[in-house]
């Protein structure tokens, strides 16, 4: 989600303007990702799994549920993905976030895991909550690019990506090196945004900006791209629901603490983000659809 101007679209799910750079990422993190825990809650940075399976958790507050749902997201997401592992597997997080979730797997799984982001400040946040979870040798964090990774073929027991890949510029790109690291029979959890119906052109464009990313696709492209890339889908899960959910709790957050807002991150910053979000959320509300998809290495 970016606060900063990364170009226009043509509302049709087209290339539109110009996908973000990495390093574009990187900057909008660095720069508005306290703004973000102001308005999605600071436990991990994804949508949120706001819609439980058949029990209800009380809360107090807007804040209190998205740092509930994102908890029970990577606890749901974590259960998926270590089912079936090692002991001590190699577990790689692309798009870690702040930390949270890459924690919170090597924590459930007994295995190594290595988090990586485009995001310098959420490096810096990532070795906080590493120092104060004790698990130093266990969870590393790193600078990558989920385009280009650095490391080996087949290093990778498996790997998990939240909310990552809706950033990317060449989408592709990123299956086939998550792809290219993992071992055969490996697994990639990750979750993507489609799109769904004809948006207005204000709506994409909203979405686009405030969340730094190419306009989603539709889940038949994302079907396609996914076996180009040599995977196989072991599972989907269509998570709708959530988004929409988070759109609404970010709209409302956003506008409860707008003036608190103003204040750290200055008029400019608001002046920009208060037209985008009635269409963020309305696109988030009729057109983003959200899905949980579990892709296998083949054996060969
Ligand atoms: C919405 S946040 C999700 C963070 C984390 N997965 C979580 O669930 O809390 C998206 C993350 O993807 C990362 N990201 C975006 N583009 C990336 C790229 N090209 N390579 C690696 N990470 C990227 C961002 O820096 C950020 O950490």
């Amino acid at each position: 989600m970016t606060l900063t101007d990364n170009g226009t679209s043509d509302g049709t799910g087209g290339s539109g303007g110009p996908a973000p750079a990495p390093e574009e990422v990187g900057a909008m993190y660095d720069r508005f990702g306290d703004l973000l825990a102001m308005v999605l809650g600071s436990s991990a940075l994804h949508v949120g799994m706001y819609v439980p399976h058949g029990e209800r958790t009380p809360v107090t507050s807007l804040l209190d549920l998205c740092d509930l749902a994102q908890d029970r997201q990577t606890e749901y997401l974590a259960d998926i993905l270590s089912a079936g592992l090692p002991p001590d597997a190699r577990l790689l997080d692309i798009g870690c976030g702040t930390g949270g979730p890459a924690i919170r797997l090597a924590q459930r799984t007994g295995g190594r895991v290595t988090g990586i982001t485009v995001s310098g400040s959420q490096l810096a946040r990532c070795e906080e909550r590493l120092s104060t979870a004790g698990l130093a040798g266990r969870v590393d964090f790193a600078y990558g690019n989920a385009m280009r990774l650095d490391h080996a073929d087949d290093s990778f027991d498996a790997a998990w990506s939240i909310d990552c890949f809706p950033h990317l510029s060449d989408r592709p790109a990123g299956l086939r090196e998550a792809r290219r690291v993992l071992r055969p029979g490996g697994h990639l959890l990750m979750t993507e945004f489609t799109r769904r119906g004809t948006a207005d052109r204000t709506e994409v464009d909203a979405f686009t900006r405030l969340w730094t990313s190419p306009p989603p696709t539709s889940f038949a492209k994302l079907s396609d791209e996914i076996e180009e890339a040599g995977f196989r889908v072991a599972r989907v899960q269509n998570m709708t629901s959530n988004v929409a959910l988070c759109g609404e709790l970010m709209y409302a957050l956003y506008n409860e603490r707008r003036d608190e807002i103003e204040q750290r991150f200055g008029k400019e910053a608001v002046a920009h983000t208060d037209p985008l979000m009635k269409p963020f959320r309305t696109f988030c509300q009729h057109h983003v659809d959200y899905y949980l998809l579990l892709l296998s290495k083949p054996e060969s």
